[in-house]
């Protein structure tokens, strides 16, 4: 692809657990755009905060550290991102609950947002992306060609996410999943730089009653609906 050709957009936002990114990286793969899942950008920076035994509610402390973050995505041969902490790749290491707790308390700070979004949309200069997180819609990339803001209930979310530990081997408590899940909701909605909420122009879709398969093919469909591809 050239790198002067117009570029499309599609802003896939919601709270955690809604399944944007699965849905999000088989709809790319679909329709040959690339993936770009910028909860791992803040999940990298959180691992730095953690290995620097920095707490994460001082927020001078976490923004004296962003100089010292060099984070970079690479995408292997079947087009998965893999997230660079200073040359190290860390795809593997940021998936913990601990992680997803500190990416969302430090996610609140302007500093951090501010330091993480070109990053951002240097990724939509270049090439047509699906691109999901949180304020892609509203903050990152206002004038995508489309934007989607994917829900579900907090119940479907927790246990979604209850199922896949379950198969996972590392099961733990729903009603400690169902407590996390609405922590973070609390946090990624009520935060004043960049809140999540949909778009004025987004299509909410709830997938709290559909399943996966239905989720990706409306997905889709919007997708060629808005972009005529
Ligand atoms: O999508 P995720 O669960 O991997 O994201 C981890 C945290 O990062 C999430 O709780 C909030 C934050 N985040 C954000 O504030 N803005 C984004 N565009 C993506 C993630």
């Amino acid at each position: 692809m050239e790198a002067s050709e117009p570029k499309f957009s599609v802003a896939i936002d919601g709270p955690s657990g809604a399944g944007k990114s699965t849905l999000a990286r088989a709809a790319a793969k679909e329709l040959n755009f690339v993936y770009v899942d910028t909860g791992a950008i803040y999940r990298t920076a959180a691992l730095y905060i953690l290995r620097k035994g920095v707490e994460p509610g001082d927020s001078a402390a976490v923004a004296a550290l962003l100089p010292e973050i060099g984070i970079t995505m690479a995408y292997d041969g079947g087009g998965l991102q893999r997230m660079l902490l200073n040359g190290e790749d860390v795809t593997d290491l940021i998936r913990t609950q601990e992680i997803s707790m500190t990416a969302s308390a430090v996610s609140a700070y302007p500093a951090v947002r501010a330091f993480l979004l070109e990053m951002q949309r240097d990724m939509a200069k270049k090439y047509n992306v699906i691109m999901d997180g949180r304020d892609i819609g509203t903050v990152v990339l206002p004038d995508a060609a489309v934007k989607i803001f994917l829900t579900a209930s907090s119940e479907a979310r927790a246990r979604r996410r209850w199922l896949e530990l379950e198969q996972r081997g590392t099961p733990k408590d729903f009603d400690v999943l169902l407590r996390e899940t609405r922590e973070r909701d609390e946090n990624d909605m009520n935060r004043a730089a960049a809140p999540l909420r949909p778009a004025e122009d987004a299509v909410v879709l709830d997938t709290t009653e559909i399943n996966f398969q239905e989720s990706l093919e409306r997905i889709i469909e919007i997708i060629r609906e808005r972009t005529g591809l």
